[in-house]
């Protein structure tokens, strides 16, 4: 296992998710969280910060007590940090790097090994070493930086030790974990393999073998129930939790009306192919009359958490016994991030399927608590679960009623269900779904006049939205082509009764959303 110490970069997921592509297994814990030592960790990381190591609260670790004990490796702040820590200078320099830069190898390293030379990394500091402390010597430079990539001790080349029990310390002051720093994911696999020695075992099929067995360990012979939502954690995760206790494990899939068309019953299908124990509920007519009259986003968005929560708790009643629940729960929700505005910490919010209260008293099962969303996908690969449950767009809980501007009704669902319907198969069948990150067509309280053959009409105006994306915190709108855009326009005037006229939303996400309400 590999630490990474966050010192609150924006980039320090990337780190961990560069760290995990090499196939080593690795956590994020907060710079000033104390370590624990076990013989399984191998290796440091030590991220970038928006910091600089001068600021008067700047983030700080004993670095020497850390390399007395094991490799580590100091990226941009933490290449900055060493130097200061260990009689360097570092100090705010005309000489600034942003962007892109030609890495010049002044000798040969194992962590450099195979490194092109003049090969294209990434900057992002302002900050500049002016001197490495005595012991250290440059491995690299670029045009403005001499120090760009410095180590003290040695690694032997097979992950063991250097010299005199001190174990080697490599800084980069670029960012080998960002995409633009073309060899930056094989400067990092050199760290865990030639210097910490990692196995690069940390694979899909260990994941599972080794969940499987932990799961099992945990539960025992009691019963696990789960709400699944026809997404990719939760079925990735009910998978896992099934192939470990088979149908002691039980599923609730509940249909709030709001679904997308045939959603309900094509998820319920997939579920029972893969062989889960799931009881499809039928909400609707709850969902529709306790929505009636409800405008606001916010009371929409309660109302639908509210009788999730109720029609769940029902269903848990009737299983004798249970004692555990289920959660798809990913890592990203339980990383713990640094403030950026103070060493205080703040734990992310999430919202999970429907947000079940902790007032069930069940012991929480959640078997993904440590992957990111791409190793969800790998992972239910692994398991055999189909490729278009995996490679499924995100969907809001409250579904389609936060795509329905205003008062939600029956009508308008089965409306907006239909142009929806057209949208997300055009984008399938035109090889565009993947394309983007999400997709969905919007239902907006607007009636406009048009004319279809001789007669006039009356009626409302769809938007569809398409964006592209990484994580939803930002996005773009998708630069759909012209051609596809008229035909859904075509298909959905044509065929949706209720709808005529479609717009396409050219809005970016800050500072709009991605959902309209
Ligand atoms: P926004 O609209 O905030 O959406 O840009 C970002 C991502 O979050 C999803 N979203 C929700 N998901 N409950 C959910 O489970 C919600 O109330 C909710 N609101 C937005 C949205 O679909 C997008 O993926």
């Amino acid at each position: 296992k590999i630490l990474i110490l966050d010192f609150g970069s924006q980039y320090t997921q990337l780190i961990a998710r560069a760290v995990r592509e090499a196939n080593v297994y690795c956590e994020i814990i907060p710079y000033h969280k104390s370590i624990e030592f076990d013989p399984s960790l191998k290796g440091i990381i030590l991220s970038g910060s928006p910091f600089s190591v001068n600021d008067a609260n700047a983030p700080v670790v004993d670095i020497a007590t850390l390399h007395g004990r094991l490799p580590v490796l100091g990226v941009c702040y933490g290449a900055q940090l060493t130097a200061k820590q260990f009689g360097g200078r570092v100090a705010n320099s005309s000489k600034r790097e942003y962007g892109r830069a030609l890495l010049h190898k002044q000798k040969d390293s194992v962590l450099l090994k195979d490194v092109t030379e003049l090969s294209q990394v990434w900057m992002s500091h302002a900050d500049t070493i002016l001197d490495l402390p005595a012991g250290f010597e440059v491995l690299a430079n670029t045009e403005n930086i001499p120090y760009a990539a410095f180590k003290k001790g040695a690694a032997t080349g097979n992950g063991t030790a250097g010299a005199e029990g001190e174990q080697p310390l490599y800084c980069l002051q670029f960012h080998p974990e960002v995409y633009h720093s073309i060899e930056g994911k094989k400067i990092i696999r050199n760290f865990l393999v030639n210097v910490c020695g990692c196995k690069q075992d940390w694979t899909p099929a260990h994941f599972v073998s080794d969940t499987v067995a932990a799961l099992q360990k945990q539960i025992g012979q009691r019963k696990v129930i789960m709400a699944l939502s026809g997404g990719v954690d939760s079925t990735v995760a009910a998978t896992l939790i099934h192939k470990a206790i088979g149908d002691r494990l039980m599923g609730i899939f509940v249909d709030n009306g709001v679904l997308r068309k045939d959603e309900f019953e094509q998820v319920l299908s997939t579920y029972r192919q893969i062989g889960l124990n799931v009881k499809g509920v039928d909400a609707k007519n709850l969902f529709y009359s306790q929505l009636a009259g409800k405008s606001d986003p916010e009371a929409k968005r309660k109302t639908i958490g509210r009788l999730f929560i109720e029609v769940f708790q029902d269903e848990a009643k009737k299983v004798e016994g249970v004692e555990l629940l289920g959660q798809g729960t990913i890592y990203p929700d339980v990383i713990e991030s640094v403030s950026v505005h103070g060493p205080s910490v703040t734990i992310k919010s999430h919202h999970n399927v429907g947000g079940l209260p902790e007032k069930m008293h069940l012991e929480l099962v959640e078997p993904l608590r440590f992957l990111f969303k791409d190793e969800v996908r790998r992972v239910g690969a692994e398991l055999g679960i189909p490729d278009d449950l995996l490679q499924r767009h995100p969907f809001p809980g409250p579904g389609l009623a936060i795509r329905i501007l205003g008062e939600v009704t029956e009508e308008k669902v089965r409306l907006l269900q239909e142009a929806d319907h057209i949208y997300i198969k055009g984008l399938k069948d035109h090889h565009l779904y993947s394309t983007v990150w999400q997709a969905g067509a919007i239902l907006l309280p607007v009636k406009s006049v048009g004319v279809m053959g001789d007669e006039r009409t009356y009626e409302f105006t769809v938007a569809l939205r398409a964006v592209t994306s990484v994580d939803g915190m930002t996005a773009d709108w998708a630069h759909l082509p012209y051609t596809f855009l008229a035909d859904i326009s075509n298909d959905i005037i044509n065929s949706v009764k209720g709808i005529n006229r479609v717009v396409y939303d050219i809005s970016s996400k800050p500072p709009a959303t991605i959902e309209w309400e």
